[in-house]
């Protein structure tokens, strides 16, 4: 018997990605025409909404979130997750706009998902993942990142940064996300040991990490210094819930 296909939503944060973003919907649009894509845009100043608006005009699969100004990745995932599970959609997808995280093999993640996973990440630090002209100080900053997260938190995720991943709409109504404070890439970090914490099937699958051609990265000083010490808080409080006396 045929299964009835899920409803996919994939959200695509946008600031300043003017150039990137007609590509990545057409690769995505290209290798698995089902999905619907919503780009959630924080008013750039480039112009990148209103050539949302065109993409969607011209496509039933592409919405548009226009978003006042740049509040953060965490902020704009959370806006596009509220959409998408009032939308009635099953699966909800991070991807970035810039091509690093490639369409083409999106449908890794959704079978494992169809597997049983409750999210699904695509890993670069899993055998068979990788990254392409990435440059080595990043390489080092997430490789670095990861091993302070795993000994922080002890989640057995190797990449817990990760943004390409896709979660079961059911995982995010159970982790909550009115309660979400990280604003910028530890949100990645933040939803992943939710997920874990709440008993939670958490999946890997390699994938290619291709660095963007177009455009420039968001990340600043300011995201790392959040997540360090995000990390760090939520390492003491998961230690004093352990410790905490059962009753
Ligand atoms: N709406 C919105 N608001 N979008 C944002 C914001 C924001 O404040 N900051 C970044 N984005 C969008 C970018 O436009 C892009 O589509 C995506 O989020 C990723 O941003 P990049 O700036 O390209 O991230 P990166 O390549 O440096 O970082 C990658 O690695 C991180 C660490 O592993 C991404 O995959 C991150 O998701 C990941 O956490
Ligand atoms: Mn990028």
């Amino acid at each position: 018997m045929e299964r009835t296909p899920e409803r996919v939503l994939v959200i695509v944060p946008t600031y300043n990605e003017r150039e990137n973003l007609p590509m990545i919907t057409r690769r995505l649009r290209e290798a698995l025409p089902d999905v619907h894509l919503l780009v959630a845009d924080d008013n750039s100043p480039d112009g990148t909404g209103r050539i949302a608006d065109e993409l969607a005009e011209a496509d039933d699969h592409i919405h548009v979130l226009h978003r006042t100004s740049k509040q953060g990745l965490g902020a704009a995932y959370i806006a596009g997750f509220r959409w998408g599970l009032a939308e009635g959609y099953d699966v909800l997808v991070e991807m970035d706009a810039d091509g690093s995280h490639q369409p083409e093999e999106l449908h890794k993640l959704l079978d494992a998902v169809a597997q049983g996973a409750d999210l699904a990440i695509g890993s670069r630090w899993v055998p068979g993942g990788r990254t392409v002209n990435w440059p080595v100080s990043r390489e080092l900053l997430s490789r670095g990142a990861n091993t302070y997260v795993r000994l922080v938190l002890g989640i057995p995720v190797r990449d817990a940064t990760a943004g390409f991943r896709a979660y079961r709409a059911a995982t995010l109504e159970k982790i909550g996300l009115d309660d979400v404070e990280s604003q910028g890439y530890c949100f990645q970090v933040d939803l992943t040991l939710r997920t874990v914490r709440q008993g939670l099937r958490v999946q890997e699958r390699p994938i290619t990490f291709v660095e963007r051609t177009v455009g420039s990265s968001k990340m600043s000083r300011r995201i790392i210094i959040e997540a360090f010490w995000r990390v760090a808080v939520w390492g003491v409080t998961g230690l004093a819930d352990r410790f905490r006396p059962r009753r």
